[in-house]
């Protein structure tokens, strides 16, 4: 793909056709109708806006405007390089959990500096692959991190930035609770009554400075007070560092991601009040702020096209049957998460139906007892807010191919990925490997 794809409309203003539209009746992606993509993709696909991520990156960027800040986009929410250097050219950094998230950002055109890594289970392999990377943060999760990487600094003689993830130990509601990670007792991050004595320890040891403060409570937030309650304990953290000698390096206060978005009816994200808590807060601490938003800028940025296969009736229930399934979006089957489902063109009057996918699972669906227009096999639907854990989270069970995934920005379209091929799914496999004794 071109640099000019993601360049050209940079600094225009937002246009009447961003985002996902009905024009006469028939859904577009900014300026392109989904049946035209899904002609030229095939289905099922992924169809990502440009003009909706600079919207949502614009939106938050401004509402933290009185503070010093960086947006580091968290990479597991949706890695596709073509996005990733989208959100690079706004000024993004990236938020990553993985040596091979460090590789797709790299990819894309990061340098170390924009990196903040993250995650509860880094190796010793990542560890020194973010020391050579020059990382600007490295979110250390427990002491034995900690030593385990002053380790790894003192042999190549580096002294690497560290941010303690602390568990602030706080409520917060998420739609499923697999999404929180912020409570008491939770695998995430220092314990909060710990936090004190490792952060003494950070500071003592060779290779080791301790330049920020980090938490992230949980995913698609509804409520804006945990960021406060959460942001007091960090900032109370702060206060005992400074008074045991050891807040001298401290720059950066990262506040995680989490901001939600709409799905259903939810309201979504109060930005208003979301910057009133956190912008004072981080102002008054003079530090950097730090965030790791990743559904925000991407959730409702994309769909995932499918074409209706069969209708069928079973036990009273009638069944849509679509080619998508959950190895293309995991999230109804593994969160029973809500995502809108609308025929993309016009439809007859509305049915409940059940709309499920062909793999061979009960738990593949996307919706139960919905409401949908009346629609045909040979129909398209567009399944919404796909753009955030939806590609990232896909499968090949059933061997099905990865599915491709289109950006479109204004009029224009992009193939980002490539459907994979049969060929791909047996690349690294050997009908015929060979043995050895070990
Ligand atoms: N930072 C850290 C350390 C995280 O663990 C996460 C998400 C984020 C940032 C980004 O959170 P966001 O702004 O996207 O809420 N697969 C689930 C979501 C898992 C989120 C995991 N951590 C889903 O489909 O809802």
């Amino acid at each position: 793909m071109g640099e000019g794809l993601l360049t050209s409309h940079r600094d225009a203003a937002p246009r009447a056709e961003a985002g996902f539209v009905r024009r006469d009746g028939w859904l577009h992606a900014d300026a392109v109708a989904l049946a035209d993509i899904a002609g030229f993709a095939g289905t099922p696909a992924y169809v990502y806006s440009a003009s909706v991520v600079r919207a949502q990156y614009a939106r938050l960027d401004a509402a933290l405007e009185g503070v010093p800040h960086r947006l580091h986009y968290s990479v597991k929410a949706n890695g596709n390089l073509a996005l990733l250097a989208l959100l690079r050219e706004l000024g993004a950094g990236v938020d990553i959990v993985s040596a091979g998230e460090l590789y797709r950002a790299q990819r894309a055109g990061f340098g170390g500096r924009d990196v903040v890594f993250s995650g509860v289970g880094k190796t010793v392999t990542e560890l020194e692959q973010a020391v050579a990377a020059d990382v600007k943060l490295v979110n250390v999760e427990s002491e034995a991190e900690l030593r385990l990487l002053a380790d790894v600094a003192r042999r190549v003689g580096r002294v690497v930035p560290v941010a303690l993830r602390v568990n602030p130990e706080v409520e917060v509601e998420t739609a499923h609770h697999y999404t929180r990670t912020g409570a008491r007792g939770d695998k995430f991050g220092i314990p909060y009554d710990e936090a004190r004595e490792v952060a003494r320890l950070a500071s003592s040891l060779e290779g080791i400075r301790l330049a920020g403060l980090d938490m992230h409570i949980g995913s698609q937030l509804t409520r804006i007070e945990p960021y406060a309650d959460g942001l007091a304990r960090l900032l109370e953290l702060r206060a005992n560092i400074d008074a045991d000698g050891g807040g001298e390096g401290l720059r950066y206060l990262d506040i995680g991601g989490g901001l939600g978005v709409t799905y259903d009816a939810e309201s979504e994200a109060d930005l208003d009040a979301f910057a009133r808590i956190v912008v004072p807060a981080a102002k008054a601490s003079g530090l950097e702020l730090v965030m790791e938003p990743g559904r925000f800028l991407v959730g409702n940025a994309g769909v995932l096209l499918t074409r209706v296969l069969y209708r069928k009736r079973s036990g009273g229930k009638d069944y849509v049957i679509t080619d998508a399934g959950m190895t293309e979006l995991l999230r109804p089957s593994h969160y029973n998460a809500f995502h809108r489902i609308e025929p993309i063109g016009p439809a007859g009057e509305a049915g409940v139906v059940d709309v499920v996918g062909p793999v061979c699972e009960s738990g593949d669906f996307f919706a139960r007892d919905r409401s949908l227009g009346d629609v045909e096999p040979g129909d398209l639907l567009a399944i919404s807010s796909a753009g955030a854990y939806g590609a990232v989270m896909s499968s090949q069970y059933n061997a099905r191919p990865r599915v491709p995934e289109i950006l479109v920005d204004g009029e224009r379209v992009a193939l980002a990925r490539e459907r994979e091929s049969f060929e791909d799914l047996v690349r690294h496999e050997n009908a015929t490997p060979e043995w050895r004794t070990l």
